[in-house]
């Protein structure tokens, strides 16, 4: 169990791009996947991607049943994507609220493709390939841009749409603010 340090926006290695992985049972490759896990799962995230721990290699994780940080949210199949690429399926986009581990105590609102398809390999090297929508969609998208080397905020089309989580809670959720 190993809980990564989260490196936050303002680092350089978040804004570059990431290499694909060619051995999927280099010890180096487990070892990063069982980190992305920990470190997710202790931090209450619905994804992060290699670059947040300061790895750049195209590696992401995302999923969950229930989330704090995305109460309204449907659950995500809980997903390992090594070498991750996905294709829209039209040119629809629609407005959601983001959040990210790197941007802490932020949030903004991000233009994303509605539907896409995307794939990979999984952690037992398997291939893996679904269609997704809505928040889906958006949490693949998110973690694909990571390992591209862009942060949400650089997809903010109007910084009025940006500011801080407890500030904008009841607004994107509805709720008081939890934390
Ligand atoms: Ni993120």
């Amino acid at each position: 169990m190993t809980i990564k340090t989260i490196s936050r926006m303002g680092k350089s290695n978040l804004f570059e791009g990431s290499t694909d992985v060619s051995n999927l049972q280099a010890t180096d490759i487990i070892r990063l996947i069982q980190d992305l896990h920990d470190t997710m799962i202790a931090k209450g995230g619905v994804g992060i991607a290699a670059p947040q721990i300061g790895v750049n290699k195209r590696v992401i994780i995302f999923g969950f049943d229930k989330s704090e940080r995305y109460p309204n949210e449907k659950a995500v199949p809980k997903t390992t994507l090594i070498n991750p690429q996905y294709k829209p399926l039209n040119d629809e986009k629609e407005l959601g609220w983001e959040g990210c581990l790197s941007v802490p105590k932020m949030r903004g609102l991000v233009p994303r493709y509605t539907a896409i398809r995307y794939w990979g390999t999984d952690e037992n090297g398997n291939h893996v390939e679904r269609e997704a929508h809505h928040f889906h969609a958006r949490v693949v998208q998110h973690e694909i841009d990571h390992v591209d080397g862009v942060l949400y905020p650089l997809r903010i089309e109007d910084f009025h749409d940006f500011g801080f989580e407890d500030i904008l809670w009841e607004k994107i959720t509805g709720q008081p603010y939890p934390f």
